[in-house]
């Protein structure tokens, strides 16, 4: 049966996998010669980060990093506690932050800042998702999957109360 909770799709597994090979692609030609760190951010950049990084072919290691945003259920607030931290030091190394998606881009902004202050030699951003209509902070990150509306997104890592990660395409939250 159906689960009433999954809406419309949003993004379709074709579409998913087309655009994640084709951003691994994009990184691979701008790193060239050069040695990455993806920092994920856990949980819901899991899926994105483990087929984005099979379309990646220069050198790269992984690492996490979860953070709790404080707010309501679908709101951030902005303040942002670091529930586990980098493994590895990043000084002097070319750091891509993998994330799920950018809502307000809050938790980002916190995030870019944070890491900035460790002196990598670079820092960029892959998200999956993007919601422009939200975005309440300036930020730019380098590499973007996907525009989509202001709808609360589930599936392919994406989850509401932990639940639908593991749909292989993002759908919305039926309302
Ligand atoms: P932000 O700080 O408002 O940009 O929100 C960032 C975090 O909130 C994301 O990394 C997600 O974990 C979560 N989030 C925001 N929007 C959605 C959504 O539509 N579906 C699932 N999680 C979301
Ligand atoms: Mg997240």
């Amino acid at each position: 049966m159906a689960d009433p909770a999954i809406g419309e799709t949003l993004v379709a597994k074709e579409d998913l996998q087309r655009r994640v090979a084709e951003l691994g692609r994009e990184v691979s030609r701008d790193y060239a010669g050069r040695e990455l760190v993806m920092v994920g951010v856990l949980k819901g950049a899991v899926l994105f980060l483990a087929d984005l990084m099979r379309s990646i072919d220069v050198p790269c290691e992984i690492d996490f990093m979860a953070v709790s945003s404080y707010g309501s259920q679908t709101d951030s607030s902005g303040v942002v506690r670091i529930l586990k931290d980098l493994d590895a030091s990043i000084e002097g190394r070319h750091v891509l932050i993998v994330e799920d998606i950018i809502d307000s881009g809050l938790t980002l902004h916190y995030l870019m800042r944070n890491l900035r202050a460790r002196n990598p030699a670079s820092l960029e951003v892959c998200a999956l998702l993007t919601k422009p209509e939200r975005l309440r902070v300036d930020l730019s990150p380098r590499y973007v999957g996907f525009e989509i509306p202001n709808r609360f997104a589930i599936g392919y890592g994406l989850d509401h109360a932990q639940r639908h990660r593991n749909l292989d395409y993002v759908a919305a939250l039926a309302d």
